[in-house]
């Protein structure tokens, strides 16, 4: 499978999935075709770029509208004929027509466990909240804001004295290995979305 990975800053989502890859690139039956961004000068840009791969940018400011720049990101996509998109640390909300092309093979990662804490900032949310356990999502992307159809979720304890980012940290290492699980057997065995419901074969 070809994979269109979109990213929005240090993307260690991305060097996970580059690194299983490499590892095994026959067995793990994707490989990342090309990174898109929607700003210049992040980490993860340089991480596709070591790794040889394509990049994209369509920072929305670039477009007079946000329609625009839906369309842009979704043409800049679809020119890698990706078989699976996948959101790794991608902050922007993609619009219609990115989803008329790409929705059922567009997954996302969140930190936290789905439908609690969704949006940019949900493992400070859990902190704040007093969750005693959160977690990360991988998910198919609807029209909403991280409400589309659940794949698989990983659970992580909070601890007393955590800050956001050693919470985050702890989060990301289980996030990278769960992401790389769950892209490498929506590739290799396909998959049904059924409402709410979703099968790997
Ligand atoms: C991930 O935890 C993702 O769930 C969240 O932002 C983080 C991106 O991390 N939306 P990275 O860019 O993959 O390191």
């Amino acid at each position: 499978s070809r994979l269109v990975v979109l990213v929005s800053g240090s993307g260690t989502n991305l060097q996970a999935l580059l690194d299983a890859i490499a590892s095994d690139p026959e067995g793990y039956g994707a490989r990342v075709v090309a990174v898109g961004a929607d700003r210049d000068g992040i980490a993860g840009l340089e991480r596709a770029e070591k790794a040889g791969i394509p990049t994209f940018v369509c920072p929305v400011k670039a477009y007079a509208t946000r329609q625009e720049w839906d369309e842009a990101l979704a043409e800049a996509t679809a020119a890698h004929e990706p078989d699976l998109v996948v959101s790794a640390g991608f902050m922007k909300i993609v619009g219609k027509e990115f989803l008329r092309r790409f929705g059922g093979r567009f997954v996302n990662t969140h930190p936290a466990l789905l439908p609690a804490f969704p949006g940019a900032h949900g493992v400070r949310d859990a902190l704040a909240y007093g969750a005693k356990v959160t977690g990360c999502t991988v998910h198919f992307v609807d029209a909403g804001v991280d409400t589309g159809p659940i794949i698989a979720q990983g659970v992580v304890e909070v601890r007393d004295g955590d800050d956001e980012a050693a919470l985050h940290e702890r989060i990301k290492e289980v996030e990278r290995r769960l992401l790389v699980d769950v892209v490498g057997r929506l590739a290799r065995h396909g998959y049904r979305i059924e409402g709410r419901k979703v099968t790997i074969q």
